[in-house]
């Protein structure tokens, strides 16, 4: 049996008003490009015609441009999780026209089997290459496993597969496809340093299931990243200090620890700046998305291994990756979201995790997903699976951002997604804030010094009218909020009159 070669809009034609579409990739990479683009053409289409048409989504994490841009500027997304970057989309969730649903994502797939997101009626996939065996097919997926495993098994109407000529066959063998058994039968997922294998290079469905295939030649809709600047190289640097200083007193094993880092310009570069120091050694990496800068850690020698869900990386850079696949092939592990940012994984290998924060209260608490608490940014995407069960939890920021009209560090988080109980360290271009074995008010004194020198004496003053009401975490409540409303009211957090707020 042939697979059945299809364009792109006849398998557009296929998804029908109210289906569930589970999709590979993760972040911009190794996402389906052509359907998705395709269904945001049908549904403009259908919407001319005054017919309804929305689907929803679902992911490993982002998707890019042609996917979460174009269906939510087509008014085609009835429901989408989890986690994703587009602006486009971010609008129109904003604008209250999208349920988005932010889940951890390492149990997007278990969510998934478990029935909590609805049945899956189609899979879309990309691959660099699909084989048939018998009855079977092999799907060779390409810079990202995601969820794939997940939903091409589920999808019920059948799976639609991108063979994506932009990336290299050289990829087939860069995965490792493993799914975890659905509860009580589950068991230990068997990795034990971030190289290691468990699985499949290939997820394997039956032939028959595959709807058709549609050939086409897109580049990933990567993102530039912002060029690191003197407050992110200094971050870089004081968390270099920071593993070092831990290291020397014992707090981390001579053998150092796998490192996690966040996503984002600043999560580059601070990891940049880490591998440039060179009294930090060698490591590997446990992480959900590779980005430029350790790619070329890796060249170096400085990354040892990496294990990752997805490469984020530049297009020059994921080119370089398969030009030179002999040497990334016994280092570099691609896995499905499950694993990549599995807890009982992340919990026993001993991973270092690094994150970046929107803001951090005095307390330590950390938000990382919502402007003001109500406008969504991104989603917690794998923060929270990695902070709560690493070694040593890391949040950078830069200490203010709009020109020095916002502060990073606040008197109470507009939105918390990550308690203090799980987040070990806060680092600004100012410094360290280690906040392991102290009490609240201790937290809030290393807080307040990683605070830019504009905001120290106004989050003092908050401590000092807090201090009026007592108790073991001092808050004038009718104040926690008063640099935020400023902000609202005045465009510039500095403006705080705390005679306006306090009772
Ligand atoms: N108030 C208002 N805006 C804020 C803000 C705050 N407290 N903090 C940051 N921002 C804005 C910045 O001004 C910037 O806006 P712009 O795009 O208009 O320039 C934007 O948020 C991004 O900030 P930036 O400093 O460029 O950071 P980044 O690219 O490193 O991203 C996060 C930071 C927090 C948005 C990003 O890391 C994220 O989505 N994190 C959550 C998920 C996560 O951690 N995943 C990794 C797990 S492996």
């Amino acid at each position: 049996m042939g697979f059945n070669k299809i364009t792109a809009a006849e398998a557009a034609a296929l998804i029908q008003n109210g289906d569930t579409i589970g999709l590979s990739g993760f972040t911009p990479a190794g996402v389906p490009k052509s359907v998705p683009a395709e269904i945001a053409r049908k549904a403009e289409k259908e919407h001319a015609e005054g017919k309804e048409f929305k689907i929803n989504i679902l992911t490993g994490a982002s998707t890019g441009q042609s996917c979460d841009g174009m269906l939510a500027n087509a008014h085609a997304i009835k429901f989408r999780a989890p986690y994703t970057t587009n602006k486009d989309f971010r609008t129109h969730v904003n604008n209250n026209e999208i349920s988005y649903s932010d889940l951890n994502l390492s149990n997007m797939a278990t969510q998934i089997r478990q029935g909590y997101l609805g049945q899956v009626d189609w899979a879309i996939i990309e691959a660099c290459e699909v084989e048939q065996t018998g009855g079977k097919a092999r799907i060779y997926l390409t810079a990202a496993g995601g969820i794939s495993p997940t939903v091409c098994r589920l999808a019920r109407k059948g799976i639609i597969i991108e063979v994506n000529a932009f990336h290299s066959k050289k990829c087939m063998g860069i995965h490792d496809v493993y799914e975890i058994e659905d509860h009580p039968y589950r068991t230990p997922i068997m990795i034990m340093k971030a190289s290691d294998r468990i699985g499949k290079p290939y997820v394997e469905v039956d032939a028959d299931r595959i709807k058709g295939i549609i050939e086409c030649n897109i580049p990933d809709e990567a993102r530039a990243f912002k060029a690191p600047d003197a407050i992110t190289t200094q971050i870089g640097n004081n968390v270099a200090d920071f593993l070092l200083a831990n290291l020397k007193s014992g707090k981390i094993p001579p053998t150092f620890l796998n490192l996690q880092s966040g996503v984002g310009s600043g999560a580059n570069a601070v990891l940049g700046a880490l591998g440039q120091c060179p009294d930090v050694p060698n490591f590997s990496i446990y992480t959900e998305v590779l980005q430029d800068a350790p790619v070329q850690l890796m060249r170096e020698g400085r990354v040892l291994s990496a294990s990752a869900c997805s490469l984020t990386v530049t297009n020059e850079c994921l080119q370089g990756i398969y030009n030179d696949m002999d040497f990334f092939k016994d280092k570099l592990v691609l896995r499905p979201s499950e694993i990549s940012n599995s807890p009982e994984v992340i919990a026993r290998i001993g991973v270092c995790s690094l994150n970046t924060a929107i803001e951090v209260d005095i307390y330590g608490h950390v938000n990382s997903t919502k402007i003001c608490g109500t406008k969504m940014m991104n989603g917690i995407g794998g923060s929270a699976d990695f902070t709560n069960n690493a070694y040593l939890s890391i949040f950078t920021c830069g200490s203010t951002t709009k020109g020095g009209a916002i502060s990073s560090i606040v008197p109470f988080c507009s939105h918390i997604d990550h308690t203090s109980h799980f987040v070990d360290a806060v680092i600004t271009e100012y410094g360290v804030a280690d906040l392991r074995g102290k009490c609240a008010m201790e937290k809030a004194a290393e807080l307040v010094k990683v605070a830019h020198p504009d905001y120290r004496p106004l989050l003092l003053d908050y401590m000092k009218y807090a201090a009026q009401n007592g108790g073991h975490t001092h808050h004038c409540l009718s104040a926690a909020f008063a640099m935020h409303d400023t902000y609202l009211r005045k465009g510039d957090m500095r403006l705080t009159d705390w005679a306006e707020y306090v009772k």
